[in-house]
């Protein structure tokens, strides 16, 4: 890489967030790691990452808070000098019947896994168009973009939110030189499924419906973030990748 590339991470201290960052960091970027509540975990990271010779600035910032978020772009920019890579990884999932749902509930979750992403965005691509243009974005969605689940309209809601905004915003975009590119993780093993997973019978019925069956691990998706956020995707945009071992297309046998 001849100029250092510059990446923020959204939701980087557990997860797949994690497992991002230490790939971008791994192939030379300087990275920013948001988080939300974890600050140990972040500055853990962070610290691994500096031992190992690498650059990453953490920096507190809830994303459903333009605000935040406007902090955490002048931050990066401070610090690093430029930005090249958003990952909008941060997001939460509370299952609920549609019945119970709540006023609150609902606006949390679209705030956080919506509202976060397309400010996100927004303030990430005025920095690249300040710096000259080009850049990339990439979303960490879900298979739940496309897939309905019952007991889950809200997050569905989101997600399908952000296939759209993702498709919209590749036209916008393009003209500036930046790629948006959403990821579909399937079932992967992180905190947001540590419910599911810790049940063996859900795990079963998990891994009846994954054609490759196993449950995701966190650098299964970072693979696909460094790939996407390579010049060799200079020509994907607009679409989503999925990565979930065949959970999207699971037909089940008579
Ligand atoms: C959800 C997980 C779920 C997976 C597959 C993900 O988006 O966060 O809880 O297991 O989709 O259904």
């Amino acid at each position: 890489m001849s100029q250092q590339k510059v990446a923020i991470v959204t939701g980087g201290s557990l997860g797949i967030g994690a497992a991002v960052v230490r790939r971008l960091a791994r192939d030379g970027y300087a990275v920013t790691l948001d988080y939300h509540t974890h600050s140990d975990a972040a500055n853990t990271i962070a610290q691994e990452i500096a031992s190992q010779g690498g650059q990453a600035l953490v920096v507190q910032a809830d994303v459903s808070r333009v605000a935040d978020i406007a902090n955490l772009v002048a931050q990066t920019v401070a610090r690093f000098g430029r930005l090249d890579l958003l990952v909008n990884n941060a997001g939460i999932e509370q299952r609920m019947a549609f019945l119970e749902t709540t006023e609150s509930a609902f606006d949390q979750q679209i705030a956080v896994d919506l509202k976060g992403p397309y400010f996100a965005a927004q303030a990430a691509a005025r920095q690249m168009v300040a710096q000259g243009g080009g850049g990339c974005i990439i979303n960490v969605s879900s298979v739940h973009e496309d897939v309905p689940m019952v007991g889950n309209a809200v997050y569905c809601a989101a997600k399908g939110g952000l296939r759209m905004l993702t498709r919209t915003l590749a036209n916008e975009l393009s003209a500036l030189g930046i790629r948006i590119v959403n990821i579909g993780p399937g079932a992967v093993a992180t905190p947001i499924n540590a419910a599911t997973l810790a049940d063996p019978a859900k795990v079963q019925a998990l891994l009846a419906e994954i054609p490759l069956d196993r449950i995701g691990q966190p650098d299964d998706i970072a693979n696909a973030v460094a790939w996407l956020a390579s010049d060799q995707a200079s020509y994907i945009t607009g679409t989503t990748l999925f990565v979930d071992g065949g959970l999207m297309v699971y037909a089940g046998s008579l």
